[in-house]
């Protein structure tokens, strides 16, 4: 009897075990199981509470603003932060205080330490549009989709169009400058190859000319148009870094008369090293001569237009078909601004359209920039330049190009003036490229980077390795200058 009883007993428990199990799996729903803590609040509640903590975090990064970011291996970064990813979700409070100390831990390439890259410092209308337009996440192939955004779009492009005086060009926001130059390449290459969009490129052997100093994007992006990187020809520049137009017109003259394919003659306008501008008159005079494309990589020098005493470094650049301007160097925008312009409209859709249904269902086509770019989803660039433009206005940054060259000369007289440091060339615009004698650059910036946080880039001119100072960010002084020589001074006669 006891037995029979200790049996029922056992068997109940098992059947209502058996019966939760089963209830449990029954009512499993991914979406439902707590692992993520958001789950049980409203969406609203949880951006407002991201929105505060956002402030909350950039106001004490700028309040920490001062400290020097010092340089720490890898190694040392995984130690002291939390970066790997988990199974498991965590709270945003968690979330936040894990970015916060990364973002400390993060080369600050705003203040006065930073002289390293083409970019540096902050726009505040810049800031303010790209900490609110995830907010709204627009994307930019269709009106339907960024309604006004579009416009706002088309207002900026309409702006550098008339700067450059494309009066009936069109324009493309793209995710930085290399991809500028491949846009404009790959229309340089239908225009000469029309049957590559169709069926690939049909054996003929094309040709790209660029200067020796251009951007490594060049030879990078013949590699992936199927011209091949072995089919740009690097010409010789002279002293100042500028191509030499009689050893352009060799190269193409020898090329014609092996039946290679000009594709097209690509200027710098502002050399990465250098800051040194091609001679765009002459080499548009031979893009006209030829009838081969002329295209312009103002990645750097294209803000140059704005600025009536400065512009005249592009003079002929109206007669390019294309030129590229990156806004996140000279014009302060945050990382990436980036547009590729057209001399002539059309051209964008003809090499770049595809009939997609399920995205690009309303008319007109203008107003679906979807059509006319490399991307799909995109965001909008253009915003945080509109609302830096319209907080400065041309004039704004006309002045604000006056400060980085007068910045750049200050650098200049202050290098003229000690016999220990050499002034490799003079500059044609914000690069300053000199050494101190009797030491290694790389030495010399490889120690203010460790004992001062100071970031200031190497290069080679020449076969000779020279310090590169980037006076791009106006809002330093003559005094943070000053300050920066003193601790060159320092670090040579530390390595020396
Ligand atoms: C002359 C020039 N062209 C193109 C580029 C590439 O621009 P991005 O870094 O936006 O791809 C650079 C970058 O420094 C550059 O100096």
């Amino acid at each position: 009897m006891r037995l029979q009883l200790i049996l029922a007993l056992l068997l109940t428990l098992l059947i209502s075990g058996v019966q939760r199990v089963c209830a449990s799996v029954l009512s499993y729903s991914p979406m439902s199981k707590p692992t993520d803590p958001y789950q049980q609040r409203d969406e609203q509640q949880r951006i407002r509470e991201a929105v505060e903590t956002a402030r909350r975090l950039a106001l004490d990064l700028l309040d920490r603003d001062v400290e020097p970011c010092t340089s720490h291996s890898p190694e040392h970064h995984r130690k002291t932060l939390d970066i790997s990813l988990c199974q498991t979700g965590s709270s945003l409070a968690k979330v936040a205080d894990e970015l916060d100390r990364i973002l400390a831990a993060t080369p600050k390439t705003s203040g006065p330490l930073f002289f390293n890259q083409l970019f540096g410092g902050r726009d505040p209308a810049a800031v303010l549009t790209e900490m609110l337009s995830p907010l709204v996440n627009s994307s930019m192939y269709t009106y339907k989709v960024a309604g006004p955004q579009i416009l706002i779009e088309r207002e900026v492009i309409d702006r550098m169009l008339a700067k450059v005086g494309f009066d009936n060009g069109e324009g493309m926001f793209t995710p930085g400058g290399s991809l500028s130059n491949f846009s404009a390449m790959l229309l340089a290459r239908n225009a000469v190859a029309p049957e590559a969009r169709e069926q690939g490129l049909d054996g003929r052997r094309l040709r790209i000319y660029a200067s020796s100093d251009s951007h490594y994007s060049i030879t990078k992006n013949a590699g992936m148009l199927g011209i091949g990187r072995a089919n740009v020809r690097l010409i010789e520049v002279d002293r100042e870094g500028c191509m030499s137009v009689s050893a352009l017109r060799e190269a193409i003259e020898e090329d014609l008369a092996s039946d290679i394919v000009p594709v097209c003659i690509v200027a710098t306008a502002g050399t990465t090293v250098l800051g040194a501008f091609d001679p765009l008159e002459s080499l548009a005079d031979i893009a006209a001569e030829h009838r081969i494309w002329l295209h312009v990589d103002g990645a750097l020098g294209g803000s140059l237009l704005l600025s009536e005493e400065h512009r005249h470094l592009l003079a002929g650049c109206d007669r390019a078909d294309s030129l590229a301007w990156n806004p996140h160097k000279m014009m302060g925008m945050p990382l990436t601004c980036s547009v590729v312009l057209l001399r002539e409209s059309g051209l964008l859709a003809k090499s770049l359209d595809e009939s997609a249904e399920y995205l690009f269902q309303t008319a007109p086509d203008e107003l679906n920039p979807g059509r006319r770019s490399i991307q799909c989803g995109r965001r909008n660039d253009a915003l945080k330049l509109w609302a830096a433009w319209r907080l400065h206005g041309d004039d704004g940054y006309a002045n604000r190009i006056s400060q980085q060259f007068a910045l750049a000369q200050y650098a200049v007289s202050v290098i003229r003036a000690h016999p220990r440091l050499c002034l490799i060339r003079e500059p044609q615009s914000i690069n300053v490229c000199f050494d101190v004698v009797g030491t290694s650059a790389v030495d010399v910036c490889a120690w203010l980077e460790q004992e001062r946080a100071i970031r200031i880039g190497h290069a080679t001119v020449n076969g000779r390795t020279v310090i590169r100072l980037v006076c791009v960010n106006p809002d330093l002084s003559n005094t943070d200058l000053d300050a920066l020589f003193e601790a060159i001074h320092e670090a040579a006669d530390a390595v020396s």
